[in-house]
This record gives structure tokens, sequence and C-alpha cells, in this order.
């Protein structure tokens, strides 16, 4: 399976990695990486989490980033520039479905909202590499969102069930990935397999484009009618300013041990 290619928006990363520290600094924790682990993030976006590992390693430590969308590659290399780490930091370009690693060059994986961009029944073949890469007995950390949580202050409440069901279910590939975690890790049959929940509640930093992308998807595949979506988008603006807006997600964090 191909991913396309310049499918994620930079900024929105950049912005929702801003706003959910709180969890990602939960899912480091959770990997607990030492000093000399070698660490790989799948899909690792413009580094927001590559950057912050990296301080938990010393010199025989690793962190590699791995991302199939060469400018998302490009975009991460040039946040690492910005910083002064000289410690061991690689983004590369390459595809979750053939990984460029040997096998069990690593004893840490992380992948943040990643299986939410394929379908459900592409797990087998990510675990295949994901298996493949990491040692016997490395740990997995996996954090994914379940849309069927995603629920927003609107006045119409029957249209805001309909509009966020048709987001998760027709919108994203897997938008329910979230729940799913658990089983995909048991299916592997991992160890010691927990399970943690953390809300975010899209604030400043998320809201506007989390918001529109919903609504401008929903329209221009007819799910909902122009008056629906300028509705929409007016009833937020207004609890923006008055407010009342508040519009919030769970996500789920997994953990493991490769058996
Ligand atoms: C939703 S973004 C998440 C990025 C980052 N992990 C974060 O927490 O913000 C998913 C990322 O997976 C990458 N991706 C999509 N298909 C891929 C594939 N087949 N192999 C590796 N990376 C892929 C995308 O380019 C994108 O950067």
């Amino acid at each position: 399976m191909m991913a396309r290619k310049n499918f994620v928006n930079i900024e929105w990363l950049k912005n929702l990695a801003e706003e959910t520290k709180h969890i990602k600094q939960r899912s480091y924790d959770l990997l607990q990486v030492q000093p000399d682990s070698q660490v790989l993030d799948v899909g690792c976006g413009p580094a927001v989490d590559t950057i912050p590992l990296s301080g938990y390693i010393g010199d025989k430590g690793r962190i590699v980033g791995v991302d199939y969308d060469p400018v998302m590659v490009e975009a991460a290399d040039q946040e690492l520039a910005k910083t002064k780490i000289s410690k061991r930091v690689q983004h590369i370009q390459g595809n979750v479905f053939a990984l460029p690693f040997q096998d069990g060059e690593f004893d840490r994986v992380h992948l943040e909202r990643f299986f939410q961009v394929f379908p459900k029944d592409s797990a087998d073949q990510i675990f295949a590499e994901l298996n493949r890469v990491l040692k016997k007995n490395g740990r997995i950390v996996i954090v994914d969102m379940d849309m069927a949580t995603l629920s927003v202050n609107f006045g119409d409440n029957e249209f805001e069930r309909k509009l966020i069901n048709y987001f998760g279910l027709k919108m994203r590939p897997n938008g329910y990935a979230g729940r799913q975690l658990i089983e995909i890790l048991r299916n592997n049959d991992y160890k010691e397999v927990s399970v943690e929940l953390m809300p975010h509640s899209f604030g400043n930093l998320t809201r506007k484009y989390f918001m529109n992308w919903i609504i401008t998807g929903a329209l221009d595949s007819k799910f909902v009618t122009q008056n629906q979506a300028d509705n929409w988008k007016h009833e937020l603006d207004s609890r923006v300013k008055e407010g009342t807006f508040l519009a919030y997600i769970t996500n789920v964090l997994v953990t493991g041990l490769k058996p």
C-alpha cells in the first residue's frame, strides 16, 4: 500500500503537537528510553517527537524518524537544524511496509496518530515490519485518537452527531484506530500490554483548522449543504467569542513488549 505524498499539513501537526504536549510527554515516559536506546519513530512528521525524544539518550543512543513523505522528512530536518542538538537524531524517507532497517535494529518503537491513516486491515502488514525491526522484549508505544469520542458543543446535537460520525467513518481511513490498538497488540502476542486514555480539548492552536476540516470535507462530498456548513462555522465562531466553545477527543496510549 502506498501512502499519499504531502497528505498531511505540516503546520497542523506542529500546532497539534504543541497543544498535546502532555499526551506526547506521557508516551515518552511509557517508552522508558534509556541512554543507549535505539529508538524508531514511525510516521515522524516534522520531528514533533524525534527532537523531544533526543533528550533521553546519551552518546550511545540513537533516535530515527521515518516518514514516507519526502516533504515531511525535509521539514523534520529543518526543525532539527533550528536546535543545537548534536546527538544522533536522523530523519529518513521510508515506507512502513518495507522499512529501510535491519532485523532487530531497534529496542524502542513509537508511533503517534499513524494507524488512523491506514484501513484497519493494514495492521497485520504494518506489524510484520514493526516486529521485524524491533528486538525481542523491545518496547512499543502507540498513541492514536478515537474519533467516536470527538464531541463538539453545537446547538443542533443531532446534526453534530451525524457530522462527527461521518468524519470518523468516511473522511478518515481508520477514524476509530485508537480503540483497536489493544486488540492489535494482543493479536501480535505482545506482553505486558497496558492502556491509558488521555483527553485533548481543542484550543486556540487547533480548533479552527480541525473544525473547518470536518465541515469542508462533508461539504465537498455533499454530505452537508452550503447553508449547514455556514451555520456550523458561524455558530462555532460565535461560541469562541462568547467563551462557550468546547470540543474534545480521547487519545488512547498502548504499551507492550515484543514477544
Ligand atoms: C497523522 S501524521 C502523524 C505525524 C506525527 N507522528 C505526529 O504525532 O504528529 C501521519 C504521518 O505518517 C506518514 N506516513 C503516511 N504513510 C506512511 C507510510 N506508508 N510509511 C511511513 N510514514 C507514513 C505521513 O507522511 C505523516 O507524516
